[in-house]
């Protein structure tokens, strides 16, 4: 039967800077620091699903140079499936990520390179895949048109099926009906719905809209008020994890999503694999870092036994 996690969606390196603020125009400001590290909203559920032990194969376009090869020693040794293209006249993509130093803020230019050339007819190829896969999940990065292709095949094969519509962007209402579950955080569900979301009674009215445009259930992220799953039977609240200090919370929606999908591929109930990608969330922020800061599976326990 199907088993595991089917991802679509881009691999980047992150270039991430840490300063006390962005500079302006026209302005150089020295910084405090600077790490290189896989990133990519995509591949970053990747590593966090796989970490927590689910089998995940990942879909995707890179191009054949340094970024690439990063990114698959970064999937091999994190386990991950890659079913992915190498490209000889397209980049691997980049992210430029300003990290506040203070409060672990952040502000990102995502270029996603041979990822933004991913066709439907890619995502067809890759299709056997999708359908082998207990969940299938995919974020906005790479184009809308091979997201929906892939949540058709998940949908159509009896997949759970995840739309993490991030960043935001304006698509076609049809797609909610190919959702289980969508997953924005504030600013996306605001963007998405027209209702400004700041608190949980914005994120019902938002909740409900996404509803009526056909999702199953809106799973939408507060940050530290934690994330409210809302469905036609319920409106819960899961609240958030302090595992410990924040340190940076950039890849803190993926690790959310790459743990829901991965709990809901073991077969969790979907309040139980919010709460599971709250902890995985909820670690992530404690170090630096997105795909590197996700937590493994005795962690994740840990954290939910206390
Ligand atoms: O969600 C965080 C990710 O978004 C970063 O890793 C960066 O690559 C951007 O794509
Ligand atoms: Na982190």
């Amino acid at each position: 039967g199907r088993r595991g996690v089917a991802i679509l969606g881009i691999f980047v390196a992150d270039l991430a800077f840490r300063a006390g603020r962005l500079p302006g125009i026209g302005e150089t400001i020295a910084g405090s620091g600077f790490k290189m590290g896989p990133g990519g909203k995509g591949s970053n559920q990747a590593v966090a699903a796989a970490r927590v032990g689910a089998k995940v194969t990942f879909i995707s376009k890179i191009g054949r140079d340094e970024f690439g090869a990063n990114a698959l020693a970064t999937w091999k040794k994190e386990g991950i499936t890659p079913r992915v293209v190498e490209m000889d006249d397209q980049p691997t993509g980049a992210a430029f990520i300003y990290v506040n130093d203070t409060n672990g803020d952040n502000a990102i230019i995502v270029v996603p390179g041979a990822a933004a050339t991913i066709t439907a007819a890619d995502v067809d190829a890759a299709a056997d895949a999708i359908r082998n896969a207990a969940v299938f999940i995919t974020q906005l990065e790479q184009p809308v048109a091979a997201a929906k292709r892939g949540l058709a095949i998940a949908r159509e094969a009896g997949a759970v099926t995840i739309f993490n519509p991030a960043p935001a962007e304006r698509f076609d209402d049809a797609l909610y009906g190919l959702c289980d579950y969508v997953t924005p955080n504030e600013s996306e569900a605001t963007l998405l719905t027209g209702i400004e979301v700041k608190t949980v009674d914005d994120a019902r009215k938002a909740g409900d809209i996404f509803l009526k445009n056909g999702a199953g259930t809106a799973l939408i992220t507060l940050g530290e008020a934690g994330a409210l799953l809302h469905s036609k039977t319920q409106s819960t609240l899961v609240p958030a994890f302090k595992a410990g200090p924040v340190v940076e919370t950039t890849g803190a929606g993926d690790a959310f999503n790459g743990g829901f999908a991965a709990a809901l591929a073991e077969g969790a109930a979907p309040l139980e694999a919010a709460r599971f990608g709250a902890a995985v969330a909820g670690i992530s922020v404690t170090r630096a870092g997105t795909a590197p800061s996700m937590p493994t599976r005795s962690e994740v326990d840990a954290l939910l036994k206390r």
